[in-house]
């Protein structure tokens, strides 16, 4: 039997910490043979995570550079993978999500004429401004895919909307659910966490375009304020490494030894300290996933969201960017033991931790290998 070549295509930390779980299942099921290129849009972020699933890619495009544009990704991607496509000519290509990579990839995977499955597809804010560019970037790559992995029911009936098949969608859950199965370990400690010892500490992440300026100056002050109301509370910030984050960080918040900003945390470290922080601030895609699974609730610091399920699941409330609402907001979960607790107990309405299964049985059945179409990812609540 001939396997079914499937190259994976990704480039930022979240595509990679999304892919990880598949690549590591495809890399074992003899039915399949996985080429994995990465495109170096990110670099150090994107190898701690290929060192932590120890994934070796066989294409690195090796394209970051210093205070990057959207062209020169863009540019970079198309030119070097074109040339990858046409020496492997895969059956399959995976691309993830929103990023320029998702983008570029997808773009020149349909010029060199090869089927493409978008993996996270269907996440729609309708607005393409926000977030910018990722929803025209995930737009139009379901424009080219010819199929659809999508986490769940509500991005389901987004593509439908769009007049994309039905035969071709597929429910998964999301499979940033699946990493946390390899990274959650019961006995986690850190230098971080005695630091900051039995008090209670938000966990920030901040680092969209959209955000840049006023808006993230207003998180920062927000947090200030909050920080000089609870004298015992602590904030850890693992700051994102592009420049323009740092750089507002270092001008606005406040010095003082409850504050730790960091580097870019590793996954394993990240889940395991997000696990237990009070509460989670931030305008990360993928953060607003996982946090569910971690039990603690997320402030989103964003006008608008792609990720709605978890909103109306009463799991993640989103507040913006307007220091005065924030500041409420927190103080409300703060004070409030109540409100805070229904939070902190939801079922993941974004999946399972089984998505990558699902998908590698999708890909399975749309190439003849299984009879039998398997089920999808569904969640059910108590009324
Ligand atoms: C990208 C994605 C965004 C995703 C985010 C995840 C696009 C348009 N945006 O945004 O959807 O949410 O990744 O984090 O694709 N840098 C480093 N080292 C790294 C990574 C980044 O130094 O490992 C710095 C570089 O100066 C780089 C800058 O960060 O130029 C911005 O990186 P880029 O990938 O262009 O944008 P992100 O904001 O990371
Ligand atoms: N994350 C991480 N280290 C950090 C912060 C976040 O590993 O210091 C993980 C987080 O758990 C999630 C992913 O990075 O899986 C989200 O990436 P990011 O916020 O950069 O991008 P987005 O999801 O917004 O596209």
């Amino acid at each position: 039997m001939n396997k079914i070549n499937v190259m994976t295509v990704f480039g930022t930390r979240p595509e990679a910490i999304k892919m990880a779980p598949i690549i590591k299942k495809l890399k074992k099921d003899r039915r399949f043979e996985s080429i994995v290129v990465v495109t170096g849009q990110h670099k150090e972020m994107l190898d701690q995570v290929l060192d932590i699933f120890e994934i070796t890619p066989d294409y690195d495009l090796n394209l970051m550079e210093k205070n990057q544009t959207l062209l020169d990704v863009t540019i970079k991607v198309m030119s070097n993978l074109d040339k990858i496509l046409n020496k492997q000519k895969p059956d399959i290509v995976l691309v993830h999500g929103d990023t320029t990579t998702t983008f570029a990839a997808s773009v020149i995977a349909f010029y060199d004429g090869i089927k493409i499955a978008h993996v996270e597809a269907g996440l729609r804010t309708w607005n393409l401004s926000s977030p910018f560019p990722e929803e025209m970037n995930r737009r139009v790559t379901d424009i080219l895919a010819d199929i659809y992995f999508a986490p769940t029911n509500v991005s389901k009936e987004n593509l439908l909307k769009e007049n994309h098949k039905e035969k071709d969608i597929f429910i998964t859950g999301n499979t940033a659910i699946d990493s946390i199965r390899y990274t959650v370990k019961k006995n986690y400690t850190s230098k971080l966490l005695s630091e900051v010892g039995e008090n209670k500490f938000l966990l920030v992440t901040m680092h969209r375009r959209e955000n840049f300026g006023m808006p993230m100056q207003n998180v920062f002050k927000a947090i200030n304020k909050i920080m000089n109301k609870y004298s015992n509370l602590h904030v850890i910030f693992p700051i994102h490494r592009n420049p323009k984050v740092r750089k507002i960080a270092n001008e606005i918040l406040n010095t003082s030894d409850r504050l730790h900003l960091t580097s870019p945390m590793d996954i394993v470290d990240f889940h395991n300290i997000a696990k237990k922080a009070f509460l989670i601030l931030s305008d990360s895609g993928g953060v607003q996933e996982e946090a569910p699974s971690l039990g603690r609730p997320v402030l989103i610091l964003r006008n608008t969201t792609e990720r709605p399920e978890g909103v109306e699941a009463g799991a993640l409330r989103l507040v913006g960017t307007d220091d005065r609402v924030i500041v409420r907001e927190v103080c409300n979960l703060i004070d409030d033991f109540q409100a805070y607790n229904l939070m902190t107990k939801i079922i993941n309405p974004y999946g399972d931790g089984f998505a990558s299964e699902r998908i590698i049985e999708y890909i399975a059945y749309i190439f003849g290998l299984t009879k039998n179409k398997p089920k999808e990812f569904e969640v059910f609540y108590e009324k």
